[in-house]
């Protein structure tokens, strides 16, 4: 049940990317009178007009009708929510570094613009996905830079947004996980996520940011352990699908997150367990079970890659047809995604891509500059030696198979996200190869 807040809050955001905007968006349909911060003019520009930099299900639709209401705003100016907001959250991104650790630059800058800016109290909230020990960085930022009497709070409020459902997410949180030092900084979050009548973590600021790193790993750790089960399953001819169904049926594993595929992308797990491993190093603890997490995360891009060559035979002039290039559904983000490893090497090996994605043809445009873009499923396929299923989504459930059939040079699928039934696509005539099932041929 979601109601709104008694007494609304003041709430600067600083970071209008997934994470700030839809954290922005939803808090002033909660009623709290919101201004966003972005250093990109560009961005900024386009948000007050109400276009949206990226595409999550619903947001503009959240964000339109939040400016009507004259809760949601945006400015380049942090001073400007800093002097008015009582609370201001930190959505800057923090974007891997070659060796792997966060880089935290963009959280140290703005830490010193909020402090140059106090005048009176603000509690300053790190949203950002950020290594167990920030917040007590930032606090001394901003101590260090902060006129001498003005009192201040940094609290810990990581977020727990899935792409594509990023704005449910946030309405309908499994908790909501506060990290504070003081009694005022938990009383002001409590009253701000009072609405969702969730359970709230409250613990102090490092175990806030540990729990956020650590449910990553731990989502990350169930899909490496599905995938090298499927492997399994492919050595004997057992079902994979099934094999998930009788573990997840187990209340202590869960059914969620066992899922097997071509790998796991985004800007969350392939990121997070990077920096994770990092800090526990920096802090003494071999974390070889990470590691091995992000292993075996790797390999199954590769073991995919092996499926499609196995099946095509030479790959140099084949023609494959590629379903998918987002790193999951119902998102237009391209990061870390599986698809676009693999489609690079495939390139690499001589084979013609022809692809086709709902929302992220334009951001694949940038890393993929060899494939033909597809105006459809159909155009994808067309004289194709092969289809390849990349991301789930739902249009690609309910494609015309008779259609594609006559399209397509020869009539075999190898489908990295198991979206399609055996049985029918023996009916349909096709060879079906997907992952961790029996074969059809
Ligand atoms: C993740 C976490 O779920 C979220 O709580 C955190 O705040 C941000 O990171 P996100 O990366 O947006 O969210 O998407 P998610 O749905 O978790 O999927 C991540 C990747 O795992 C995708 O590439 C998806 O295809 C893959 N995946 C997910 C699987 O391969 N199998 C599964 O069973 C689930």
């Amino acid at each position: 049940m979601i109601s709104e807040v008694e007494t609304a809050m003041k709430i600067g955001i600083i970071g209008t990317g997934y994470v700030g905007l839809t954290t922005g968006a939803c808090f002033a349909s909660l009623g709290n009178d919101v201004l966003c911060v972005d250093n990109n003019e560009k961005k900024i520009a386009m948000l007050k007009k109400g276009h949206m930099p990226i595409y999550e299900p619903g947001l503009e639709e959240l964000v339109k009708t939040n400016i009507k209401e004259n809760r949601l705003a945006f400015t380049t100016s942090i001073s400007d929510a800093v002097k008015k907001c009582e609370v201001v959250f930190i959505c800057v991104n923090t974007p891997p570094k070659e060796n792997g650790d966060a880089d935290l630059s963009a959280v140290e800058v703005v830490s010193q613009a909020i402090a140059k800016h106090m005048t009176s109290y603000r509690l300053i909230v790190e949203k950002s996905t950020v290594p167990v020990e920030t917040g007590s960085r930032v606090k001394q930022t901003i101590k260090v830079n902060a006129r001498k009497n003005v009192n201040f709070d940094v609290a810990s409020n990581p977020e727990f947004l899935k792409e594509g459902s990023a704005i449910h997410d946030f309405l309908n949180p499994d908790r909501v996980v506060i990290g504070v030092e003081s009694k005022k900084a938990e009383k002001i979050l409590r009253d701000l996520y009072k609405p969702l009548s969730a359970p709230i973590v409250v613990t102090d600021i490092q175990s806030a940011e540990i729990i956020k790193h650590a449910s990553n790993s731990f989502l990350a750790s169930k899909i490496s352990f599905i995938n090298l089960i499927a492997r399994i399953c492919d050595r004997v001819g057992a079902d994979i699908n099934k094999v998930a169904e009788g573990i997840g049926l187990d209340h202590r594993i869960g059914k969620d997150f066992l899922r097997p595929g071509a790998g796991f992308g985004g800007f969350c797990f392939p990121k997070d367990l990077a920096a994770f491993i990092r800090i526990a190093e920096k802090l003494g603890v071999e974390m070889k079970m990470l590691k091995a997490v992000a292993e075996a995360n790797e390999d199954q891009k590769n073991y995919f890659l092996k499926m499609i060559e196995d099946n095509l035979w030479n790959l140099k002039n084949k023609t494959v047809g590629v379903l998918g290039l987002s790193f999951k559904p119902d998102t237009d983000d391209i990061r870390f995604a599986p698809a676009i490893d693999i489609i690079l090497k495939l390139e690499r090996e001589g084979v013609k891509v022809r692809a086709f994605d709902p929302q992220a043809i334009n951001n694949a445009r940038a890393v993929l500059n060899g494939t033909v873009y597809a105006k459809d499923s159909y155009d994808a396929v067309k004289g194709a030696d092969a289809l390849v299923i990349l991301t789930e989504w739902n249009e690609f459930r309910q494609l015309d198979f008779k259609r594609i059939k006559k399209l397509m040079k020869r009539p075999l699928v190898i489908d990295g996200r198991n979206i399609y039934s055996p049985e029918k696509m023996r009916e349909l005539g096709f060879q079906y190869i997907s992952i961790g099932r029996p074969t059809v041929q």
